[in-house]
């Protein structure tokens, strides 16, 4: 049987429902594979194999598929400690470093799952990559509106060695994208490796007018990926 990628992210989102246990404070992620864990938990809770769960969504989207499923939520104010978080990813390398955010949720995602105690990934086989930015997939900033062509102006200049392109993402109607925050998102578009992530982290977070960049270095404790063969993990 040959499973569509839909089929394989309901298996790894499932497989990390697992790591659920009654009492549990959780991150619910954003995006097509965890909306099948956020389904997951609220059917678990449904028949009564789950209690007492508490989930702190990571956007607005999760936050109204989780009210519709009946699942008790809060917020990072009451509860700025979570046991677990589960979500999607665009890219992961083989260190577990991620990129996120091409659904435009990365500033939630990034506050909600670096306070977890386990922060579980899950993916179909194809967000595997050899080093994050490196696929010529984007790389999600979260900039604020005002001036925003200076800003990914200078988001450019940073990388210009590695031939970086910057673009303001569009909505369907042609407008600027806007994140739950009301903020914008410039996509960066590398032609070579942009060499150390964390020295690329940092001087993306130095520019103002930057809120938050995709790049989830050292956040992931375990990385669930269903693929044709099967489901293998990481961090299990
Ligand atoms: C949302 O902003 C993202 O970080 C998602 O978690 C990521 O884009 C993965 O989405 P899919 O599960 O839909 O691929």
């Amino acid at each position: 049987v040959i499973l569509t990628q839909d089929e394989l992210k309901k298996i790894a989102a499932y497989k990390a429902v697992e790591f659920v246990e009654s009492g549990m404070v959780v991150g619910l992620g954003t995006g097509s594979t965890a909306k099948h864990a956020v389904d997951r938990i609220g059917e678990l809770l449904r028949l009564g194999k789950l209690e007492n769960i508490i989930g702190i969504p990571t956007s607005k989207k999760t936050h109204e598929q989780a009210l519709s499923l009946g699942i008790p939520l809060s917020d990072l104010d009451s509860h700025p400690v979570l046991d677990l978080a589960i979500d999607g990813a665009d890219e992961v390398d083989p260190n577990l470093n991620l990129v996120k955010g091409r659904g435009g949720s990365l500033l939630r995602e990034k506050m909600v799952e670096g306070v977890c105690k386990k922060f579980v990934v899950i993916v179909d086989e194809s967000k595997l990559v050899s080093h994050i930015g490196g696929s010529g997939l984007a790389m999600p900033v979260e900039i604020v509106p005002f001036c925003w062509k200076f800003t990914a102006e200078r988001l450019k200049m940073l990388f210009e060695d590695s031939g970086c392109v910057a673009k303001l993402r569009l909505g369907s109607n042609g407008e600027p994208f806007a994140t739950d925050n009301g903020n914008y998102i410039v996509d960066l578009y590398f032609k070579k490796d942009i060499g150390d992530l964390r020295a690329a982290s940092d001087s993306i977070l130095r520019l103002a007018g930057v809120v938050e960049h995709g790049m989830f270095l050292d956040m992931a404790t375990t990385v669930i990926v269903a693929g044709e063969l099967g489901v293998q993990g990481a961090g299990l």
